[in-house]
């Protein structure tokens, strides 16, 4: 694991970045795992600036997210795909068909996570895989008490991650219990991973995941055992380190 300390946000967000744009570079036609939240926007900001400063270029690249909340339409501003759109798809020439995201709306749940892994199979598997961390350890939807061995799959949400998303909802009630998410198997079967973190609120997991023992109950910790990732950590993240 190779851990990159950057002084603030900025920074943290501009390394993201720059880590993206070299795949691309080296790979014009990569397949991107690409995250939501917070702490990826900043990097969103730097790729886009990049865009247009033709730095880097889309046309060829595929992008598939990690995860969506159940029910949730397209429309709804707080899903992921409205994520995507407006804060980065809608600002670069990445192509609309080479974007995946799971329909929080499908009622067929089961086979719309199963169609994402073949889709996922199809494009050759995902080269870089950008993650976030919730405060409770969790990469994409997988919480703690993860089953290591899930593909795509509707998840629980847990209690503290609903609590950390109601911000962006008008009540806690608002928020999703459930959503469709990446499992952990499809996130180590990509070649890279990038995790990023920001804030002191991220610094007890990023230590967990870095420095304790693996285990179900801090996801992230099987990324211990991946044999390509980057952390690029901020350093209030990185204060327990
Ligand atoms: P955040 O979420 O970037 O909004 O803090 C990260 C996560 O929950 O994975």
């Amino acid at each position: 694991m190779r851990i990159i300390l950057a002084d603030n946000y900025e920074e943290m967000s501009r390394k993201a970045a720059d880590i993206v744009r070299s795949q691309i570079v080296l790979k014009p036609d990569c397949v991107l795992g690409l995250a939501t939240g917070d702490t990826p926007m900043g990097m969103y900001q730097e790729l886009i600036k990049m865009y247009e400063n033709k730095e880097v270029d889309f046309s060829e690249v595929t992008i598939f997210n990690l995860d969506e909340y159940y029910s949730l339409s397209r429309e709804n501003p707080q899903s992921y795909y409205y994520y995507m759109h407006h804060n980065f798809f809608k600002h670069i020439n990445v192509k609309k068909e080479n974007t995946y995201i799971p329909n929080g709306t499908a009622t067929e749940i089961d086979e719309e996570c199963r169609n994402y892994e073949e889709q996922i199979k199809n494009k050759g598997g995902i080269d870089m895989q950008v993650l976030g961390i919730g405060a409770n350890g969790h990469i994409g939807f997988n919480e703690p008490d993860v089953n290591f061995e899930a593909e795509t799959h509707l998840v629980k949400l847990d209690e503290m991650t609903i609590e950390a998303n109601s911000r962006f909802f008008s009540s806690k009630d608002k928020v999703p219990t459930s959503a469709i998410s990446m499992g952990i198997k499809t996130i180590m079967q990509s070649r890279m991973l990038v995790l990023l973190a920001n804030g002191e609120s991220k610094a007890d997991a990023i230590y967990k995941t870095i420095k304790g023992k693996i285990c179900p109950e801090v996801p992230a910790s099987i990324i211990q055992l991946h044999p390509n990732a980057t952390m690029v950590i901020e350093k209030n993240a990185a204060k327990l380190l």
